[in-house]
């Protein structure tokens, strides 16, 4: 019994966020970076609402545009298993690839415009990274 809390007390600190220092997986690699990839656009649609200052957004819409080029790599075939990717992505890869790279040129515009400071060419590229979010979401993500 009191194994058994101590593997729950061990699962439930590794799912907070315990570091390990054995090679984590596609699947956990990929999960971590999209909820990275979340925050960093939540990130910089709260400076664009707030009319801060776009300089800024350069670094985090880098960011984005990397993780995006490794999208496609993240997704070897039988990784769907217990996870939100749907077989589209594997029965369609150059439909997906062409996803990811679509989020990688709006956010590699959107890391331009931040570094020029243009801040309504922010406003609508931000529109734009969004839709490329939705697009691949809408294809190969399950609800
Ligand atoms: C090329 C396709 C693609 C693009 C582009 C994409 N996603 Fe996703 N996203 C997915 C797929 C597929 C999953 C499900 C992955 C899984 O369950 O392993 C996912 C899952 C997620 C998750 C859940 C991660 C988790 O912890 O399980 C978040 C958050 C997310 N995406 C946010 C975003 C945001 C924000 C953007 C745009 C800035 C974006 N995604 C762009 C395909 C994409």
């Amino acid at each position: 019994m009191r194994k058994f809390l101590l593997l729950g007390a061990v699962a439930l600190l590794a799912s907070a966020g315990l570091a390990r220092a054995d090679a984590p997986t596609s699947v956990e690699l990929r999960q971590t970076g999209l909820d990275l990839v979340n925050g960093s656009f939540g990130g910089i649609r709260a400076v664009v609402a707030a009319k801060g200052d776009v300089k800024t957004l350069e670094s985090p819409a880098k960011a984005i545009a990397r993780f995006a080029a490794l999208m496609p790599g993240l997704f070897p075939k039988g990784s769907d298993a217990g996870t939100k990717a749907k077989p589209e992505i594997w029965s369609d890869m150059d439909g997906f690839v062409k996803a990811a790279a679509g989020l990688g040129a709006a956010s590699t515009k959107l890391a331009e415009l931040a570094k020029a400071g243009d801040a309504e060419g922010v406003e609508a590229q931000v529109k734009l990274v969004g839709a490329a979010c939705a697009a691949c979401h809408n294809a190969y993500r399950a609800k």
